[in-house]
């Protein structure tokens, strides 16, 4: 039995209660332990607290020094497209001198860029690639990751990217619909396509699916049969959706009990009452907002009505080159005026809800997973307010040290 203490924590801080997803008041509400010890065994938090309650000494404890330190939640990304091939740096600096992202994405760049660099890798060099993201985000707290596929849209290379996720430690979406590839004259074809030659195995191989219903993308009708198809088949569903129009993203989510619906910068009043109502989380992706220099998200709104949201880094070659989720705690507390409390829970638990995984990760409380970031830092807020800067001292995943280096 392995057990480790990590003792003398300046502070120690974990969503409050024991659901998910926290809305309203809820998603604000942490509970924060000064001079905290948290003991891990068998890959699993056995006990949090006080140092002075500690019942010490404790025989067969690897003990680890917190002085200075502050221990969070294992962060959760539960929305990227971290495995691809090649990168948009071209597109990057023709978006700086004014192109905009929907254009270059008409003009068949943009995500059918990713697309060719994609196919063209193999498996193996996509594993190597998400290998590599997964240590960027390992790096900036992240212990649970999602990430889509999208970037091959034929059938090898959307399975191969799925492999790829799994075999690195991620979760896998499979994002068959995110654009009409070159060789398809229509969305149409393309679909009755990847539902008869991509699902079948697709399924096999993700949680959840995903589809873009946007202009220039899928379009409602589409986006409800690719996800009508997706849930028959087992998938949890998911949604890019107002990323930058209303298509009837929210109404669709809801009506098909979907998990989640993503993006939302071109949300309405109506849009935010149907999403309060209903069980859908909204995922707010303010670090793409920000690269494609677009609105933010209503979030505000959202969480005063009574949505549940989640925050996650939108990681990807194209309109969110960031893996930082603590970049996004901060664009969460300086653009979306939620609190840095907000902030944390939807990045942890709720985040955890949207993979499934509320019972286990996202919070530092007994029974859950032993993933914990420990910040270099006074106070557990630093991890928003300290703009741009590594706080991130070291990571525990299931109780074992992860190597950063
Ligand atoms: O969530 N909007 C659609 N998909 C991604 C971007 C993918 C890309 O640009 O490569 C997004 O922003
Ligand atoms: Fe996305």
């Amino acid at each position: 039995m392995s057990r480790l203490l990590v003792r003398d924590l300046a502070q120690l801080v974990s969503p409050a209660g024991s659901g998910a997803p926290l809305r309203g008041a809820a998603l604000g509400e942490v509970d924060v332990v000064e001079d905290g010890y948290v003991l891990c065994g068998d890959g699993r938090i056995s006990a949090v607290g006080r140092m002075r309650d500690l019942s010490a000494p404790l025989d067969n404890v690897e003990e680890l020094d917190g002085r200075g330190l502050v221990a969070i939640p294992g962060l959760v990304d539960c929305h990227t497209h971290a495995c691809f091939a090649g990168d948009r740096v071209e597109e990057f600096a023709l978006r700086a001198a004014g192109a905009s992202y929907e254009e270059l994405h008409a003009a068949g760049g943009g995500i059918l860029s990713t697309v060719s660099a994609t196919r063209a890798a193999g498996e193996e060099a996509l594993t190597a690639g998400v290998r590599r993201h997964r240590q960027w985000m390992l790096r900036s707290g992240t212990t649970t990751f999602e990430a889509k596929s999208g970037y091959g849209l034929d059938r090898e290379t959307e399975l191969a990217q799925l492999r790829a996720v799994r075999a690195a430690g991620g979760i896998p979406t499979w994002l068959g619909a995110h654009a009409v590839p070159p060789e398809f004259h229509d969305a149409d074809a393309y679909l009755d396509f990847v539902l008869a030659e991509v699902l079948p195995e697709a399924a096999g191989l993700a949680e959840a699916a995903d589809v873009f219903l946007e202009r220039g993308a899928f379009d409602e009708r589409q986006a409800r049969r690719y996800l009508t198809a997706c849930a028959d088949a087992g998938l949890v569903l998911r949604l890019h959706g107002d990323q930058f129009s209303e298509q009837g993203a929210i109404p669709l989510a809801v009506a098909l009990g979907a998990r989640s619906v993503d993006h939302l910068e071109a949300t309405s009043e109506g849009g935010i009452a149907a999403l309060a109502a209903s069980e859908v989380t909204g995922v707010l992706l303010p670090a793409s907002a920000l690269f494609l220099d677009r609105p933010m998200p209503p979030a505000r709104a959202l969480v005063d009505a009574g949505a549940a949201v989640a925050l996650a880094t939108d990681f990807n070659p194209g309109s969110a080159f960031t893996e930082s989720l603590p970049l996004v705690c901060t664009l969460a507390a300086t653009q979306l005026q939620l609190s840095p409390a907000e902030a944390l829970t939807a990045c942890t638990v709720n985040a955890a809800h949207v993979l499934g995984r509320a019972d286990r990760k996202g919070r530092l409380a007994p029974g859950y997973d032993a993933d914990l970031v420990l910040l270099d830092a006074p106070d557990w807020r630093y991890l928003a307010y300290h703009l741009g800067h590594d706080h991130v001292a070291g990571v525990l995943l299931g109780g074992e040290r992860a190597e950063l280096g």
